[in-house]
């Protein structure tokens, strides 16, 4: 039988406004959570959700047939197993590290300076709608070769796209409108493709136009599904990851000030934001066979979510979990954008996130630029902190004060 917990729904407005400080009932209370009407199983214990996570036998990415692939033309990396996710996940993980990583690294400085530039001399920035979100869009159309001018375009029609995915529940004209704007991304992208295919460069969408498969190369489904694939997993997460860093590292000045004196303290912090505040927050999954868990049985074929959240906050995985810790000594920063992770928020197992690495540097070179350059940096006077979302989480907006400089 199904455990309801009447006293919490993920879809109550109350949850939506600060699902952490449901967290620890939900672990100590109802760790398998129903909620009817989205007919699926939430769990929250850090345990429970490494298991689902990391036992593929038992539970499978079957989800994303109808979660995902509608917007993304095609299968996503996430929904393959066996050889062709190895071989297609490789090929994407190539382009996010080693060499690849340093000259990203190089577009990631260039973009922040020119997007920081006109704000510094007026001394106010909301680092989620004037910086975080185009600096996280252009970054990603430079890594994949696409026109960074077209950016806002592209922005929109991927917001549809994050929609779709990530919606518990969707009307029928905001479905429509997701649809609609995947078929313009796969229309936008069919003559990129067809360029590639004939003058390869560097950027991803060549690399992945040129690379074989058991020595058949991808078709162009396979390269658009691919593309949406990165785009829509690359962009928004890093966004909310930046403006989470600072809204942790301003409401805690004491750390914020040794972040500034020291930036090797940042990846510490960045992970420490990761594991606090996870811009991932659900991590869908199908029992494939009768699972069983604190009592429970989740039946087979039934969906199951993975709290990320909550079991980055479980009291059996870090010592006093709420806190915003830098040096807290169980998260161990060097594993955190790795597979070892104690935290959650990259996934775990087979699917792990192949943007780690890349994230880390992203947000360590955008934040070492930002920290000295916003001296005296802190909230807007009469702002009020608000986060959205529930499968993917951030603040809204974060409007910040500092000193000008230049002109
Ligand atoms: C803070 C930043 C990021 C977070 C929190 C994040 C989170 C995640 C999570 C939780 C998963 C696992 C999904 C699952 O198991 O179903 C995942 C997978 C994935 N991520 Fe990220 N991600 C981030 C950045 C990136 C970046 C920069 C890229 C760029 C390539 C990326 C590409 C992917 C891809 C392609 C997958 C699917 C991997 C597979 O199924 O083999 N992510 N990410």
């Amino acid at each position: 039988m199904p455990v309801v917990n009447d006293r919490i729904s993920v879809l109550s407005e109350d949850f939506a406004a600060d699902p952490y400080r449901h967290f620890a009932r939900l672990r100590e209370r109802t760790p398998v959570h129903y909620e009817p009407a989205v007919d699926g199983y939430f769990l929250s214990r850090h345990r429970d959700v490494k298991r689902v996570l990391t036992d593929h036998e038992a539970f499978s990415t079957e989800t994303l047939q109808v979660r995902a692939e509608p917007v993304m033309r095609g299968p996503v990396l996430a929904q393959m197993t066996g050889a062709e996710h190895t071989a297609k996940r490789k090929i994407v993980i190539r382009s996010f590290t080693g060499s690849a990583l340093r000259d990203q690294v190089r577009a990631v400085h260039t973009n922040a300076a020119e997007l920081l530039a006109p704000f510094l001399p007026r001394g106010r920035m909301d680092l989620v709608n004037d910086f975080g979100r185009p600096f996280a869009v252009q970054v990603t159309l430079d890594v994949l070769g696409l026109d960074r001018g077209d950016w806002r375009q592209l922005a929109d029609w991927h917001g549809g796209v994050a929609e779709f995915i990530t919606a518990l529940t969707l009307t029928p004209e905001r479905r429509r409108h997701c649809l609609d704007c995947a078929e313009r991304l796969e229309a936008y992208l069919r003559p990129v493709i067809a360029r590639r295919r004939r003058h390869p460069g560097e950027d991803l969408i060549s690399k992945l136009c040129t690379a074989e498969f058991d020595g058949v190369a991808m078709s162009d489904r396979e390269v658009t599904a691919l593309v949406i694939n990165v785009l829509a997993a690359a962009t928004e997460p890093a966004d909310k990851t930046l403006a989470l860093l600072f809204k942790h590292l301003i409401d805690h000045p004491g750390q914020l000030a040794q972040v500034r004196r020291d930036p090797g303290l940042l990846p510490a912090a960045i992970a420490e934001t990761l594991r606090h505040t996870p811009p991932v927050q659900l991590i869908p999954r199908r029992a494939e066979r009768d699972a069983e868990f604190a009592g429970v049985t989740v039946p087979a074929g039934a969906t199951v979510f993975c709290m990320i959240g909550a079991a980055n906050r479980d009291p059996d995985a870090f010592t006093a979990p709420d806190t915003f810790d830098i040096h807290r000594p169980d998260l161990a920063t060097a594993r955190s954008f790795t597979a070892a992770a104690q935290h959650l928020s990259f996934g775990s197992g087979l699917h792990q996130c192949v943007g780690a690495a890349f994230t880390r540097a992203e947000i360590e070179t955008v934040a070492a630029l930002l920290l000295p350059l916003l001296d005296r940096v802190r909230f807007s006077p009469g702002f009020r902190y608000r986060e959205t979302g529930l499968y993917t989480r951030g603040p809204v907006a974060l409007p910040l004060d500092f000193t000008p400089r230049g002109g």
